[in-house]
């Protein structure tokens, strides 16, 4: 099969793994940098070409797309939808699942635990918004925050609303969450490919911090996700139409909470970690559903991206 690898660098360790893995399973592959996918769009048809030469007949696609090309990396992956390459992250899933706040709105909607999360705007509605999150500690977090940078735990009021200050006076969009102490500063990553979770791994964060984030010293091993966790990684990977996905739950008295459902979720640590060929998982999983693109039900939602 003739399978593309959607991806501003070749190098990474995760397109790498993507690229072995095709070719281990005896496909074509090549990765193509979406900044370098540029198209003639017209009512007769669709042109994509790269680096000069016409790009056709993929007949799936791994988008790995990350936060700062978000947009011209959907529009060239709905492109290559149109094309009738198969994707297990559609362009719209992965515009979707990169709104923080929409996907707690979508979520919570459906059922899905989630830490109590509050936001506002006015500055004069802070401290009812805070009332309605209920006492500290609280966590405060950036939108655009990622790595753990941009997470602060509040253990007063007044440092609460001091940080929900600082950040708008900086123009940053936040969420304000009901701290989980129970957490105990670990999370779990659930890998979740198609409706399986095939890896998960436990983060715990370094002594005197919060925050699991392997970029700030936590370190990773290996668990047995519970049969709840497993369900809510894989549910909320589903709400959000993706068909890969890195779910981060934290464990609370409440049962999983999903903390952010990541839709180009990194393979190093979790192989790592777990010893499992996680690529080769997507990559199968991706081949098996891009086999026969004329048949293939177009799964391009166009509706709202
Ligand atoms: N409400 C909370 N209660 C307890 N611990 C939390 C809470 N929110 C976050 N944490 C801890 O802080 C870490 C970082 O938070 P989070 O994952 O939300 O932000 P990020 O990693 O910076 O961004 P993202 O994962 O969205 O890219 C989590 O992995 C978790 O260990
Ligand atoms: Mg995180």
């Amino acid at each position: 099969m003739k399978l593309a690898i959607l991806s501003r660098n070749s190098k990474l360790y995760s397109t790498r793994r993507l690229v072995e893995a095709a070719r281990a399973q005896g496909h074509s592959v090549r990765v193509l940098d979406p900044l370098r996918c540029y198209m003639r769009i017209s009512t007769d048809g669709f042109e994509m070409r790269y680096k000069g030469a016409p790009i056709s007949g993929y007949a799936a696609v791994v988008p790995r797309i990350g936060a700062s090309v978000t947009r011209y990396g959907c529009a060239v992956l709905r492109q290559l939808e149109l094309m009738d390459s198969y994707t297990p992250n559609s362009a719209a899933a992965i515009a979707r699942a990169r709104d923080k706040l929409r996907c707690h709105q979508v979520l919570a909607a459906r059922g899905i635990g989630l830490p109590v999360t509050v936001f506002g705007d006015n500055p004069d509605d802070t401290g009812d918004l805070l009332a309605m999150l209920g006492p500290p500690p609280h966590v405060v977090k950036l939108n655009e925050g990622t790595q753990g940078n941009g997470v602060m735990l509040t253990e007063k009021l007044s440092a609460s609303r001091g940080a929900i200050e600082t950040l708008r006076g900086l123009y940053a969009n936040f969420i304000v969450q009901e701290f989980i102490a129970e957490a105990k500063g670990a999370d779990l990553r659930c890998f979740v490919v198609g409706d399986r979770v095939v890896a998960a791994m436990r983060r715990q964060a370094p002594k005197g911090d919060f925050r699991s984030n392997l970029h700030r010293g936590g370190s990773a091993k290996a668990v047995r996700a519970t049969r709840a966790e497993m369900d809510t990684a894989v549910r909320a990977a589903k709400i959000l139409g993706l068909g890969v996905a890195g779910v981060d739950l934290i464990r609370s008295k409440r049962g999983p909470l999903v903390l952010e459902v990541n839709s180009s979720p990194g393979l190093e640590g979790i192989e790592a970690a777990t010893g499992v060929d996680v690529a080769g998982t997507i990559i199968a999983h991706v081949a098996s559903h891009g086999t026969s693109p004329r048949k293939r039900e177009r799964n391009t939602d166009l509706t709202d991206s």
